[in-house]
């Protein structure tokens, strides 16, 4: 049966993203978000979205206000309390996570499912923070999250296929492809895509090349829509950052190591588009 409501933790660029696609799609969606101007930029964020989506012919709607009407921000998590299924998609720290995860499922009703955005956290360590690790999954979303189609729905060690039938479900009813993987760091998407944004990361470094022509040579010879850089650019260095750090600190394999410049650009606060420059200026 379709979910009518959906709660989301977070309005940051995947909270954001994923209200925006489930309210188009005629769910009513709350956010809650605890800090207010992230929470303003995410309604204006959305509204300029949807305008577009509806400009090209992308979205039904009759206006933006249509669906925006469909998302109600709040910024108490306790409002989750009502929640008939969560997507927490706060920062992509495993302390914060585990701090909100543990606090829903003190709030929720007992068989609600916790899903996790998580990029790379172990989905079975952060269900273990809970008291119901069988009805917390991964649902891993690809930014921007209105246009890209696939879902990663990641299994933990005790998530039950009930779980992973509803969330596919979920995920289908956001009009999202689904594929389901074992928990594992970085997942599928995030394992291949890493290594690639680093490797192009160690070839400006080493002077190979300029960013631009990196990029250029990597999508049109590979057929990419963006260069790697510009896609770190777009995910954020210190999320390209911190999901290497996990894939090589849970793998072990010297070939996650991250660039020292990509490092470097993350100390100096130099995180992409969201900063106003990363590898290009915004
Ligand atoms: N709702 C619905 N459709 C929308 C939309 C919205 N809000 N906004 C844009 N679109 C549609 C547009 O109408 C357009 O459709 P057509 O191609 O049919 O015209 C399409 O989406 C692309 O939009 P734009 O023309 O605005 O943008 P673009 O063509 O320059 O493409 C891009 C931009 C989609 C970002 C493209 O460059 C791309 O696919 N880049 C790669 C993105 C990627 O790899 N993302 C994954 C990152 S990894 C990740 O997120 C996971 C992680 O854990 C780090």
């Amino acid at each position: 049966m379709p979910l009518n409501h959906l709660t989301i933790i977070g309005a940051g660029t995947m909270g954001r993203g994923i209200a925006e696609t489930a309210a188009v799609r005629g769910m009513q969606t709350c956010v809650i978000e605890i800090n207010a101007a992230q929470r303003d930029a995410a309604g204006a964020f959305i509204r300029a979205s949807v305008e577009k989506a509806i400009k090209r012919g992308k979205v039904a709607a009759s206006s933006a206000d249509e669906v925006l009407g469909r998302i109600r921000f709040e910024s108490d998590l306790a409002t989750a309390a009502s929640a008939e299924f969560v997507i927490e998609a706060v920062s992509e720290n495993e302390s914060i996570k585990i701090g909100v995860l543990k606090e829903l499922d003190r709030l929720c009703a007992p068989h609600v499912i916790l899903a996790t955005n998580t990029s790379s956290i172990s989905i079975t360590r952060l269900a273990a923070a809970t008291t119901r690790p069988n009805l917390v999954i991964g649902m891993h979303f690809f930014n921007p999250v209105p246009v890209m189609a696939p879902v990663e729905i990641v299994r933990g060690l005790k998530t039950t296929e009930d779980t992973v039938v509803a969330t596919r479900s979920l995920a289908e009813q956001l009009g999202k492809q689904a594929f389901v993987v074992s928990d594992s760091p970085g997942f599928v998407v995030n394992r291949v895509m890493m290594p690639l944004i680093n490797e192009a990361v160690f070839a400006l470094q080493e002077g190979v090349a300029d960013a631009a022509t990196i990029d250029s040579l990597t999508k049109l010879g590979l057929n990419h829509p963006m260069g790697p850089l510009q896609l770190a650019d777009l995910v954020g260095l210190d999320v390209c950052l911190s999901i290497l750090r996990v894939l090589h600190a849970e793998l072990g394999d010297p070939k996650f190591r991250p660039c020292p410049l990509l490092v470097k650009m993350v100390d100096a606060g130099q995180l992409g588009r969201k900063s106003g420059k990363g590898f290009y200026t915004y």
